[in-house]
């Protein structure tokens, strides 16, 4: 079953819990948070005040990607903040491995991800650390761009190896997903779609009943 995980970059910050009271009711499970630091990605967002904040009105599962600089240093604050999953990139961590261990320490799951310029390949070698790899499918830092057709090859490849190997590792897609291309990366075998401008941007409840409907066709 294909699972909706809605970019709450792109929800209005001045009145964020009316934005998120939107999204209930609609079977929603995941709640995407982007957190960025202003080194890693040209832009910041927020942190740990903000997601402690959301977490007692919103029982979502807190999907947490970090676009920070060595997220090893926070891994037990954002656990704390109430994160259930924490994904990190490839090119933040200077002891990649040590940091995938220190998600798994603090009982979440573990993600992992790259810049969309990054061999793809190089990230197989963590595959036995990890419980989701996400697919970047637009420059990470800025909600509303455009989804970069040639990412998707690394969707293919990376469901090619999963099913090749047996593994028990879901794939997700980050950027510049609609309704409109959605059933294209569906295609490819995608587990969880990240979606931002185009949920929260929109009429949210809307959209999500949308995104559901669409994903029934592939059950
Ligand atoms: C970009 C973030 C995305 C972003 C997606 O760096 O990781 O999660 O919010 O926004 P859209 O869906 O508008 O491309
Ligand atoms: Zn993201």
């Amino acid at each position: 079953m294909v699972k909706l995980s809605p970019s709450i970059l792109s929800a209005n910050f001045a009145n964020l819990q009316k934005d998120l009271d939107e999204t209930k009711g609609t079977g929603l499970e995941l709640l995407h948070i982007d957190v960025m630091d202003g080194i890693f990605v040209p832009n910041i967002s927020f942190a740990f005040k903000v997601i402690s904040d959301i977490r007692d009105k919103n029982d979502y599962f807190f999907d947490t990607h970090l676009m920070i600089e060595e997220p090893i240093r926070y891994i037990e604050d954002f656990k704390k903040a109430g994160s259930d999953r924490i994904t990190v990139h490839y090119e933040a961590c200077k002891d990649l491995r040590g940091t995938l261990a220190a998600i798994k320490k603090a009982g979440i799951e573990v993600g992992l991800t790259s810049k969309p310029e990054t061999d793809p390949k190089e990230l197989l070698e963590y595959f036995d650390q990890i419980d989701l790899i996400l697919v970047m499918s637009v420059r990470p830092g800025f909600g509303g761009q455009k989804f970069k057709e040639e990412t998707k090859e690394t969707m293919a490849l990376y469901r090619e190896y999963i099913d090749k190997n047996n593994l028990d590792i879901k794939i997700q897609v980050d950027g510049g997903i609609k309704t409109d291309n959605v059933r294209e990366v569906l295609d490819l075998g995608v587990d969880e779609i990240v979606s931002g401008s185009d949920i929260f941007g929109k009429d949210i409840k809307e959209q999500i009943n949308l995104y559901h409907e669409i994903f029934k066709e592939y059950e």
